[in-house]
């Protein structure tokens, strides 16, 4: 018997006017690791949900077909019932929390506690489902007082826990840092080695390429694409369907393209210089360099040797900042931005990201310190005069959006501002138009994917027209197509000069577009450099739980130089020593 069976799978939303899902056929045995990818809107989600009953049991609509886990038809079943079978990570953790528990090990508890799990082997599971997921140290704290990325380890957790025969994980790390990734990941193996099927979505194809069994492509709700990673990714017709490919196959194609063949497809980065050894090239013996104490601070004066000479537009000086929990989230953090300049800031989940973000746009204010904005302390602006100079946009895009359509949430401070109603309209027909939503601009923002009411979000921030914008975690969730139009985004506000801060966990991202990195961990900046150096700086990566992007993991397998981010460097540093 299949663990999920499903025959002639249709659904449509009520008012869509295309169905979700059409036609899906797929068989998942007991045991296996399907992953699911495809592009932002191909109907991943909603077939998540219609594996754990949630459509059309709780989202509405027009289902056909059949759906049968562990041999039961689903719609014989309530949501509660399947529950027993399934367990389900939403893509949004914050939408998966129960709202009731007031504590992280409440959170965790509470399903064990409706499955009628006597109490002793609910405080077993739940301590030890805590340790592994590094989580005991937060047990005691509120699940909505944290950070987007301990928030989403809850919402991992508090399923996991449940020991479900069957796991559909939708997007489980889109907001974990790189190294908080790969534990997590890790547990899913364990999960999944231990007999436990899973089904999982996700847009990180390293991690699908090295731990799922099959992979299934979903496009506008149609299966398109089945087989292995392998056979997937190397499928020709797998890029037009909107995904990014694993980072070493681009990588692959540059040295191809200088004449370099390889044997073999590289799905990871390992592969790749295994290959690589293998065709002559000769591996560094010492690889990591000695260990060092201190994390260098790499202070932004370095900046000022090779960046023009200009004032700065922000300074945030020596902040420090408590929650009223008690919890410092930013202790004596300095940093200066040039006006017109675009900077990264990177790090560990819980490091203070998103709290410095909402400390420049005075959503709080600090314990102690000074942000100034053009020289001038925002210490004296209200919240809505400080609007006015910094735009943010929440890491939760559900944190911030409360009106019915997409165009009124655009216009909505603009016009609450009073600007004359042209104006009004050039500035949401601007930003619909750079975030690729004007054909949606009368929809309800809720009837949207998540990553696309990110770009609501986008949208209404930057119909602001502010000459500080703050993105918080852009990245998460996005499909190739939404990276490349935040790269678009981000072009487009340094041409109008404005300064712009990027929250990410996305390495390759920052590697690609970021000329200044700022690193953080534990509630202080760690790094403050030249991106092309920060992902050569071992020690501050292993601090702030980050990894190198695919670029300096190889190089730095064959050359002791660090050699920047450039392709072109590394392909001809790679044929050079090919000697051809
Ligand atoms: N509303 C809140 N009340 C109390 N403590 C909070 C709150 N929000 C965050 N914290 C705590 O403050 C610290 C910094 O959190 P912050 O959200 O700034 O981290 P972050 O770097 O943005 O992390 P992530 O990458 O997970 O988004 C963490 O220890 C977190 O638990
Ligand atoms: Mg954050």
């Amino acid at each position: 018997m299949n663990a999920i069976e499903i025959t002639g799978l249709s659904f449509s939303y009520p008012l869509a006017n295309r169905p979700a899902l059409q036609e899906i056929n797929l068989s998942v045995k007991p045991g296996e690791w399907v992953s699911v990818v495809g592009a932002n809107g191909a109907g991943k989600s909603t077939l998540a949900q219609v594996i754990r009953g949630l459509v059309p049991h709780f989202s509405k609509g027009d289902l056909s077909g059949r759906v049968l886990v562990n041999g039961r038809d689903l719609a014989t079943l309530s949501v509660g019932e399947i529950t027993a079978d399934v367990g389900y990570v939403f893509q949004n953790p914050f939408t998966q929390l129960t709202g009731v528990a007031t504590t992280v090990y409440a959170e965790l508890s509470y399903g064990l506690g409706n499955m009628g799990v006597p109490p002793v082997e609910i405080r077993r599971r739940v301590d030890a489902m805590l340790e592994s997921t590094k989580l005991t140290k937060l047990a005691a704290r509120n699940p909505f007082e944290l950070s987007g990325g301990q928030q989403q380890r809850v919402a991992l957790a508090a399923i996991l826990v449940m020991e479900q025969p069957i796991l559909v994980i939708d997007e489980p790390t889109s907001q974990l840092d790189p190294e908080t990734t790969n534990a997590m990941f890790e547990l899913l193996a364990a999960a999944h080695s231990a007999g436990r099927t899973v089904v999982l979505i996700e847009h990180k194809m390293e991690q699908v390429a090295q731990f799922s069994e099959r992979v299934i492509m979903l496009h506008d709700g149609r299966l398109v694409l089945e087989g292995t990673p392998e056979q997937v990714f190397t499928d020709p017709q797998c890029e037009s369907y909107g995904v990014r490919l694993p980072e070493s196959l681009y990588l692959q194609r540059a040295l191809e393209q200088r004449g370099v063949l390889l044997p073999d497809k590289a799905l990871s980065v390992n592969n790749l210089v295994m290959q690589l050894v293998k065709l002559g090239m000769h591996p560094r013996t010492a690889k990591s360099e000695p260990a060092q104490d201190d994390v260098p601070v790499i202070h932004p004066e370095r900046f000022s040797t090779t960046q023009p000479v200009t004032p700065a537009l922000l300074e945030i000086d020596r902040v420090t900042f408590s929650y009223p929990n008690g919890v410092e989230a930013i202790h004596e953090v300095s940093l200066n931005l040039r006006a017109g300049e675009s900077v990264a800031i990177i790090g560990q989940n819980g490091a203070g990201k998103t709290t410095l973000a909402k400390l420049v746009n005075a959503l709080l204010r600090p314990s102690s310190g000074e942000v100034r904005i053009n020289g001038q302390s925002t210490a004296k602006w209200t919240a809505a005069e400080t609007a006015r100079r910094v735009g943010y946009v929440f890491q939760n895009p559900d944190d911030q959006i409360f009106n019915k359509s997409v165009y009124a949430e655009v216009e909505y401070a603009p016009k609450r501002w009073g600007l004359s109603e042209a104006e009004v309209r050039r500035r949401v027909v601007d930003a619909l138009h750079l975030t690729g939503l004007t054909g949606s601009q009368n929809l309800n923002p809720y009837d949207l994917p998540l990553s696309v009411r990110k770009f609501v979000t986008i949208a209404s921030t930057i119909a602001l027209d502010t000459d500080m914008v703050i993105f918080d975690e852009p990245t998460a969730g996005q499909d190739l197509r939404g990276l490349n139009r935040l790269i678009t985004i981000l072009r487009e506000l340094a041409a109008r000069g404005k300064t712009v801060i990027t929250i990410t966990h996305d390495m390759e991202f920052v590697s690609q577009n970021f000329s200044r990195t700022v690193v953080m961990t534990d509630r202080q900046i760690i790094a403050d450099t030249p991106t092309e150096e920060t992902f050569y700086l071992n020690e501050v990566l292993a601090k702030a739980m980050l990894d190198q992007p695919a670029f300096p993991e190889l190089t730095r397998n064959f050359f002791s130089n660090d050699i920047g981010l450039s392709m072109n460097a590394l392909a001809s540093a790679v044929v050079e020593q090919l000697g051809r």
